[in-house]
């Protein structure tokens, strides 16, 4: 079809930023994020820099992105400001040795922020598409994210049109975006398969500054193979689904699900999904992981809905050999929609997502490393947990090789309070905090969720601090992660220092 946008190298749309621009890129990790232009960016940064310009732009995204947009543009310090999430090593680096402003910020309330206006003027949107239309509509490749409203927003527009996708993924989109208030309506989804919105991105095709021809694959990684420590965890959920369910506490359909991103999560959907008694069920998730496509193969997982669908290479190319079948069982909304907390809490989705850190009370920490050191960023977590029908959190008990017990007398960070953590699950066990009080909360974490290692350095604390309505000490809360610091190791605390006899 014949374009009228001009037609650009990546260098020529990179030429077209200027120093401090803000840019909403597409891509919700690294699934249909923008690479050719900001490659060619972090390119025109390293120039610029070189030659004694300073060179750097704002950086606004769905969720993370792969090496081509924050590898390169971290690398080349090209980025001042970031949000809402990142999982990249250099960048994460450049964010810890405050080089890069960053916030960390619920995903489903990115949308609306930038609308509102609350993070500035957006002077460019840099999207991946693997349609354009003379007229304006834009259709985008494996993820929707924010890349609606950064269109809507933006002053100007660049589309990287990617070969590598077909054209035909067209139809599995469900755009949609909110009014915003005082004229808000309800949002019309009554079910994870119901379609509300257009198949494309209808932008003002005079925004359109140009397109960069690219033929580029998803910069998706492999994820690890299930180890025992993963596969017991999604074991141990699975079991605790099917109890619900056969106690009545979870309807004979069952629920749509929700499940984090990474190996454990993967490890959650295999073990539900082989569960002679769990039903096939629905996601009403954020991202859709290889695990989900063998689920909707195997007729376990009736239908997917999320914001990207981050596969590996094999996985996609096998979705688009067959993708008139999974066009009927995927949908791809923005993410104002599928982590939006009122459909959460109105579909009754059960939320699996990992913690770092639990505490005592059931705090969970998601995000920081020793309370000081950003990992990636709250996520979708967030959205989900709070809203969420049961709201469960996996990890393994320990962290680095046992020296770290990820069940710790107060979490370093709070990013979910024990208000809207439900059901802790470690390879250990399960600590069911449903109805239970702060003293009973932090019996069962200890018994069914702590390594063996750390249940008596853990009861050295909770069992000092009886009085009250949660076993807390101040001057003690932190004793762990003080050891940690100073000597590499969580282990053989020795309470008496912080208790008086
Ligand atoms: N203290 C210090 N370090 C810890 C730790 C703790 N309590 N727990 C884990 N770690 C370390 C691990 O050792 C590992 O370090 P390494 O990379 O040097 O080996 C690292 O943190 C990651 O741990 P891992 O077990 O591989 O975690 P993961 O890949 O399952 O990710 C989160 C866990 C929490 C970082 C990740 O799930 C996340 O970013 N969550 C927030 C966003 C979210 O939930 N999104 C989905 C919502 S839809």
């Amino acid at each position: 079809m014949n374009l009228p946008f001009p037609r650009l190298t990546a260098e020529q749309a990179a030429a077209l930023v200027d120093h401090n621009s803000t840019i909403g890129f597409s891509g919700f990790t690294p699934a249909g994020a923008a690479k050719a232009i900001p490659t060619a960016l972090a390119a025109r940064a390293r120039a610029e820099h070189a030659a004694g310009h300073p060179f750097q732009v704002g950086v606004v995204t769905g969720a993370s992105t792969g090496e081509s947009l924050d590898g390169e543009l971290a690398r080349a310090e090209a980025i001042s400001w970031r949000t809402p999430y990142q999982s990249n090593k250099h960048l994460r680096a450049a964010i810890n040795a405050g080089k890069t402003r960053f916030f960390d910020m619920h995903l489903s309330t990115l949308p609306q922020q930038v609308r509102y206006g609350f993070l500035g003027k957006f002077h460019w949107a840099i999207v991946e598409a693997c349609e354009v239309t003379p007229d304006g509509k834009i259709v985008p490749t494996t993820s929707v994210g924010a890349t609606p409203t950064f269109c809507r927003v933006a002053d100007r527009i660049l589309v990287e049109l990617n070969r590598a996708h077909p054209a035909t993924l067209r139809g599995i989109h469900d755009i949609f975006e909110p009014l915003d208030p005082p004229y808000r309506q309800p949002i019309p989804l009554n079910s994870c398969s119901m379609r509300i919105g257009a198949p494309y991105i209808q932008v003002d095709p005079a925004k359109i500054a140009g397109i960069v021809e690219t033929d580029l694959p998803d910069e998706t990684g492999k994820f690890d193979p299930a180890d025992d420590i993963t596969t017991t965890i999604g074991n141990h959920v699975a079991e605790f689904l099917a109890a619900e369910l056969k106690a009545g506490r979870i309807p004979r359909e069952f629920l749509p699900l929700q499940s984090g991103v990474g190996n454990i999560a993967n490890a959650v959907l295999a073990a539900i999904g082989s569960h002679p008694d769990i039903p096939p069920f629905e996601m009403f998730s954020e991202v859709i992981q290889d695990s989900v496509i063998e689920l909707i193969r195997s007729g376990k997982c009736k239908f997917a809905t999320g914001t990207s669908l981050t596969v590996s290479a094999p996985v996609l190319a096998d979705i688009y050999r067959d993708l008139e079948f999974f066009k009927t069982r995927l949908m791809l909304r923005p993410q104002e929609i599928t982590n939006h907390p009122e459909l959460v809490r109105r579909l009754g989705i059960i939320t699996v997502n990992t913690a770092l850190e639990v505490d005592l009370s059931g705090n969970v920490n998601s995000t920081h490393v020793m309370g000081s050191s950003m990992m990636n960023g709250i996520g979708g977590s967030g959205d989900f947990t709070r809203n969420g029908y049961i709201s469960i959190f996996t990890c393994p008990s320990f962290a680095k090789g046992g020296k770290i017990s990820t069940i710790v007398p107060l979490v370093s960070h709070t990013d979910h309070s024990e208000h809207s953590v439900q059901v802790v699950v470690t390879e250990q066990g399960v600590a069911d905090l449903r109805g239970r009080t702060p003293h009973e909360r932090a019996n069962l974490i200890v018994d069914r969720c702590a390594h063996p290692d750390f249940r008596e350095e853990l009861r050295g604390y909770f069992e000092q601090t009886k009085h009250g309505q949660t076993p807390a000490t101040l001057a003690a809360a932190f004793a762990m992660h003080q050891q940690f610091l100073e000597t590499g190791d969580m282990n053989n605390v020795d309470w008496s220092r912080y208790f008086k006899k």
